[in-house]
């Protein structure tokens, strides 16, 4: 077999030591398949991390990372560090490691999996065939720029946030977006706010000035309350979208709901030479953990995004994305995209969800 390849599986809080263990099985059962050899190690991060070692990235998580070609992370956060100052908080080990790692681009494809029509929130005809792939900026923004905090400026509190971006920051993720779209439906659009924000007008200057290296991509530029408006409008207009850490992070949510439910969406964080952090877009769901009840579907294809973007192995991706549908095609559901109306879905947990996928991927070799 080939070289080891280092894999860091970082469960978290809430949910994600149970959605994290299913896909795990998954992943190791289609590396086996794809001739990959992994060497998977497990690390903490978020609240667990800070119960345990009283940072939520601690320096031994954060060097385990640094080693690895790809990792697979649950969820972070719950109410029992909710109130923790903002820098201190479980989130800020997910921060922390896309920002140490560079893990600047990130993608969130909504993908309307057919037998999920029903489960959108918006009419099937809307949703049918749906396919955008979001392209949000993860390292900047206002999410990192300085300066930030709470103060006492005349007597009262003042709070700041800095919506920063440099020139290099905007280049380098219009190029990943543009080549995305390329190899997709050919079409960009970037979603600002350049009719009020300075640093938006700079982004959307720049993502023209890269668009001139594409001239096969058609780029269009959309105001970030117009991009809500039409995500929910007519969203298939869209093929890719990029914007900004703090727009991405909003119109991410939203697009995963036109799919059905949050727990169907996936994500890939990547920086410049291929490593990545894999991880389903949404959060802990402290009141479903423990309880064998959470959707594992979104960090199962987070795992499909990893043998795609990490470990070169298309077709493991294809394997799983293929299982996926096939399981609810044939009308097995988790809680959250279960349909009272159609009485022929057949009602699953976290472990047996993960049990089908992975005699599914068994079956068809
Ligand atoms: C996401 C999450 C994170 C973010 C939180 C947990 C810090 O909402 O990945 O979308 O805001 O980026
Ligand atoms: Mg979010």
């Amino acid at each position: 077999m080939s070289e080891k390849i280092e894999i860091l599986v970082l469960p978290g809080d809430g949910i994600g030591a149970e959605i994290v263990a299913v896909a795990e099985q998954v992943m190791i059962q289609v590396a086996d398949r794809e001739g990959l050899s992994l060497a998977v190690d497990h690390a903490m991060v978020g609240g667990g991390a800070i119960d345990a070692h009283g940072t939520p990235l601690p320096e031994e998580t954060l060097e385990k990372a640094r080693n690895a070609r790809a990792l697979l992370l649950g969820a972070v956060g719950g109410p029992k560090w909710d109130d923790l100052a903002t820098l201190e908080r479980p989130e800020r080990g997910l921060l922390g490691l896309r920002s140490e790692l560079e893990l600047f681009a990130n993608l969130r494809p909504a993908l309307l999996f057919a037998p999920l029509a029903t489960a959108s929130s918006l009419k099937e005809e809307l949703v049918t065939g749906l396919d955008i792939l979001i392209v949000r900026e993860l390292t900047g923004g206002i999410y990192f720029g300085e300066p930030r905090g709470v103060r006492i400026v005349d007597n009262e509190r003042v709070g700041i946030n800095s919506y920063v971006y440099k020139e290099h920051e905007i280049d380098r993720i219009a190029r990943v977006a543009f080549e995305l779209a390329q190899k997709r439906g050919g079409r960009l659009c970037s979603v600002d706010k350049a009719n009020v924000l300075e640093v938006t007008q700079l982004w959307r200057e720049v993502v023209t000035e890269v668009g001139r290296d594409y001239p096969d991509v058609e780029l269009s530029h959309m105001y970030v309350d117009n991009a809500g408006m039409q995500l929910v409008r007519a969203p298939k207009q869209f093929d890719v979208l990029v914007t900004g850490n703090l727009f991405g992070d909003i119109l991410s949510d939203v697009a995963a709901m036109l799919t059905g439910s949050l727990g169907m969406l996936p994500s890939a964080s990547l920086a410049g030479d291929g490593r990545g952090l894999f991880e389903p877009v949404h959060g802990s769901a402290p009141d479903l953990a423990g309880r064998d009840l959470a959707n594992p579907l979104a960090t199962i294809l987070s795992v499909a995004m990893m043998f795609r973007y990490s470990l070169d192995a298309p077709k493991g991706a294809d394997a799983i994305e293929t299982a996926v549908d096939r399981v609810l095609d044939a009308g097995y559901r988790t809680a959250d995209i279960i349909v009272a109306t159609e009485p022929e879905l057949r009602l699953v947990g976290t472990r047996e969800m993960g049990d089908l996928i992975a005699a599914e991927l068994e079956a068809k070799p």
